[in-house]
């Protein structure tokens, strides 16, 4: 079975965002009085903005219960996390991804993003690869966080394909879960041991053809 569209995680599948938003939960880790480890970091793959806030809080041992108190500290972060990306080029784009998206294209097959993230029209208008998708669902346009299905069947919905005609790439166990809620095929982007649930596994693009998602 062929599918005949692919959606695509946009953090860790098509750019490695990961270090920005490293980059400014750190630095407000550190204006709060506490380190933000790399490793702690790890944690906050794929998860919304809100809920990455409060692992950063649980890391350092802070409790707030003031919402408005909740949001300031996200837009903070986002405010730093938004001039690391305005810094953005073509060169970020992963390697092999711009090549795998040509050939599922000249393969008559739709792409589409699908991202938790807010800020994903900032990252493909500097990375300049917008107008290649037929689709992009992303944080704007959603309610529920992966590893709700929500994003990937909205994208499907928009390409006007059936859920089982598609087939989603993901960095995160959070958007595994999300795609196989939405019943679609996955293949994962990564480690395989940390990526279990996925069908397949790929550690790059380079040198990956239509085979790949031939099931
Ligand atoms: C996901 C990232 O794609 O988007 C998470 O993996 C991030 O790390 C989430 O928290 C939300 O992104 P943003 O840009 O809306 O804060
Ligand atoms: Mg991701």
């Amino acid at each position: 079975m062929r599918p005949k569209a692919c959606i695509f995680d946009l953090d860790g599948v098509i750019v490695d965002t990961a270090k920005y938003h490293y980059l400014a939960w750190k630095r407000l880790a550190k204006e709060l009085g506490f380190e933000f480890t790399e490793k702690d970091n790890e944690r906050l793959k794929g998860v919304s903005r809100m809920a990455s806030l409060e692992i950063l809080l649980s890391v350092g041992g802070i409790q707030i219960d003031d919402a408005s108190v909740k949001e300031q500290l996200a837009d903070k972060k986002n405010t730093w996390y938004v001039e690391y990306i305005s810094q953005m080029t073509k060169d970020e784009i992963l390697p092999g991804v711009e090549d795998f998206l040509k050939m599922l294209k000249e393969n008559g097959i739709k792409i589409a993003i699908g991202s938790a993230s807010k800020n994903t029209m900032t990252i493909l208008n500097r990375i300049g690869i917008k107008d290649m998708f037929d689709a992009i669902i992303d944080g704007t346009k959603i309610t529920k966080a992966k590893p709700d299905p929500e994003v990937f069947l909205k994208a499907a919905q928009e390409l006007n394909v059936r859920p089982e005609e598609c087939c989603v790439f993901e960095d995160a166990v959070a958007g595994i879960e999300a795609a196989k809620a939405a019943g679609m095929k996955v293949i994962g982007v990564g480690d395989p041991s940390i990526l279990k649930g996925a069908d397949k596994v790929i550690q790059s693009f380079v040198g990956q053809g239509i085979e790949l998602i031939e099931f």
